[in-house]
């Protein structure tokens, strides 16, 4: 897209943009196929024109409860709002977890009358859904053991910069169907894109995740493949990725998961059986020399930094459209 062109293209209409406002992001199902569509649309514009959303969200105001540790998701967040003209605080809850001290209702109930959104990373996914339920301000999960959305949407928008059209993109996912897995699934099957996942047995994805993902691929013609055999999943692939065998708050299985895991490593021999175009994907942080090879992760088709730097577009597109950032943007933008 020349300048030309961006400067042309409307935001969002506010039959989509509007739909979102004060929404949930709890899970990608909260999004849907036209949500996760207005998300990478909206961030690639965020990306190109980064000046005209400036003080888009000036006056509003974000929390954010952090149960375990985080450098690309707490940063994106915070640098992401605060470049709309936003404020975030964040509340360290690494030491107990959200609900102990008094209850999530009670917690709700306090925040929702300071601030415009709360931003949870958890352990427990019902943690982030019991938020939701009880705070009548937008919710957005930031990682849980089940789901990591935000990751999976700067994901497909670094897959649609690098080739375009999503929908004929085949992404094998290698490794621990956990909740970067669960996420890749359910914005493929929005995406109506194509994923192959392959980990090993008993550590396949969540069944109901399945489940849904399956439910709305048969909507948008998605094409979902869950296998065992790592090499079968690559074979002629535009996109390898891998995640740790061993996710926060499962360090005591390390171990055990090292002598499992080592077949799903993303190493030359492996990524040499996808599209020679394809690129090598990990949400990081990598453990070296476990998932991933150095080979793989600093060879010239590695993405992940820029996945890493989509996180920051894409939270800023999601923070614009939860907190009804449109009625905002400037003159120029949404009427050129
Ligand atoms: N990928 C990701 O969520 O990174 P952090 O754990 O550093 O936030
Ligand atoms: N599966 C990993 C993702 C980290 C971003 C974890 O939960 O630790």
């Amino acid at each position: 897209m020349n300048s030309q062109s961006l400067k042309r293209a409307p935001v969002l209409p506010t039959r989509v943009s509007g739909t979102f406002w004060g929404s949930d992001l709890v899970s990608t199902r909260d999004l849907g196929r036209p949500g996760v569509e207005a998300v990478l649309h909206l961030a690639g514009i965020m990306k190109a024109r980064p000046a005209d959303f400036r003080s888009t969200l000036a006056g509003k105001q974000m929390v954010m409860f952090f149960e375990k540790p985080s450098l690309r998701t707490r940063l994106t967040f915070e640098a992401g709002m605060s470049s709309l003209g936003g404020a975030t605080f964040f509340v360290d809850q690494t030491q107990e977890p959200l609900g102990t001290r008094e209850k999530l209702s009670d917690i709700a109930h306090n925040l929702e009358r300071w601030v415009d959104a709360i931003v949870l990373r958890t352990f427990a996914q019902n943690t982030i859904a019991g938020m939701a339920a009880h705070a009548s301000i937008p919710v957005i999960n930031a990682l849980s053991d089940l789901e990591h959305p935000c990751q999976a949407l700067a994901d497909y928008f670094t897959l649609q910069e690098r080739f375009g059209d999503l929908k004929n993109i085949r992404l094998a996912y290698v490794g621990d169907g956990n909740n970067v897995a669960h996420s890749l699934l359910l914005t493929c099957a929005c995406l109506g894109s194509k994923i192959r996942v392959a980990t090993p047995k008993g550590y396949g994805p969540n069944t109901q995740i399945l489940a849904d993902a399956q439910a709305i691929a048969e909507q948008t013609g998605a094409v979902i493949e869950v296998l065992s055999d790592p090499q079968e999943a690559v074979e002629g692939v535009d996109a390898v990725y891998t995640d740790a065998w061993a996710s926060m708050g499962q360090e005591h299985e390390a171990g055990k998961r090292a002598k499992i895991f080592p077949p799903y490593q993303m190493n030359q021999e492996l990524v040499a059986g996808a599209a020679p175009h394809a690129v090598f994907m990990h949400c990081l942080p990598a453990h070296r020399g476990e998932e991933i090879t150095d080979a793989v992760m600093d060879s010239e088709r590695s993405v992940v930094f820029d996945q890493a730097e989509s996180r920051l577009h894409v939270q800023k597109a999601i923070l614009y459209l939860l907190l009804g950032g449109e009625t905002r943007l400037p003159s120029r933008s949404a009427h050129a």
